[in-house]
């Protein structure tokens, strides 16, 4: 693999597991990652965002990580702009670029750029509820559990192979800010725990499927109460 880098992003230790994160919004995922980072076996390389003021940017930059926002208006086509933030992103030599909350549909090329390198947060489980307004959809329809997804990315939206999920129950009276908050709060352990693994080297993706340990998953992995990866619901503790 060729790595480009630039002083933007300076590669302090060769061997380090690079991410390159990108974010939208509020950047609750990725304080977690910053905050886990120590622990987990990775470096966050650089924080890239279509959106200037996003509060994602503020929270690299505290913690003394690269942060860059490129204006999608700035550029011509949608091709354009990904081809461009994507050179930025290539500039940070990353290992695994992880989607954030990063609300804007990749184009095919970017995803070809990463494949089996990219990987996505949803608020679902999928394949249930791909693209917007989740929680509220999974009220309409009556969900009785609910929760969020760590896949690959591949072209077809929220339709990469399924690495990990984290389950919540849905509540009486929830509100889909309810129900939000209570699928967010195990996002964090979610998404800290499937880049741990990744940067472990443990999982790998091959086509539709997602190999752990070199072995094909049936079913995705299940974030337990331990906020650690399991195989199974019978190994997740109560
Ligand atoms: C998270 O709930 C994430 O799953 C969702 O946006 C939120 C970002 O929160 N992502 C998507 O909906 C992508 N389709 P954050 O900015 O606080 O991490």
């Amino acid at each position: 693999m060729i790595r480009l880098s630039d002083s933007r992003f300076p590669i302090a230790d060769s061997r380090s597991y690079r991410l390159a994160v990108l974010a939208s919004g509020r950047g609750s995922n990725l304080q977690a990652l910053l905050d886990a980072a120590p622990d987990s076996g990775y470096v966050i390389a650089g924080v890239f965002s279509d959106r200037a003021n996003a509060q994602a940017l503020d929270r690299a930059r505290t913690a003394g990580v690269p942060a860059l926002a490129l204006d999608p208006k700035a550029h011509a086509t949608r091709e354009d702009f990904d081809a461009a933030l994507f050179d930025s992103i290539d500039a940070a030599a990353p290992d695994l670029v992880v989607c954030a909350g990063y609300l804007r549909i990749l184009t095919h090329a970017a995803v070809a750029r990463f494949e089996g390198r990219i990987i996505n947060i949803h608020p679902s489980l999928l394949p249930k509820f791909p693209g917007l307004r989740t929680h509220a959809r999974a009220l309409a329809d009556g969900e009785t559990e609910h929760g969020a997804s760590v896949h690959y990315v591949i072209p077809a939206l929220d339709a990469g192979p399924i690495i990990a999920q984290a389950r919540v129950p849905v509540l009486p009276g929830d509100t889909p800010a309810t129900l939000s908050e209570r699928v967010l709060a195990r996002e964090h352990p979610l998404l800290v725990a499937c880049v741990h693994w990744l940067a472990a080297g443990r999982l790998l993706q091959n086509g539709s499927a997602v190999l752990l340990d070199s072995r094909p998953l049936a079913a995705p992995l299940l974030l337990g109460a331990d906020d650690q990866l399991h195989e199974s619901a019978e190994a997740i503790s109560p």
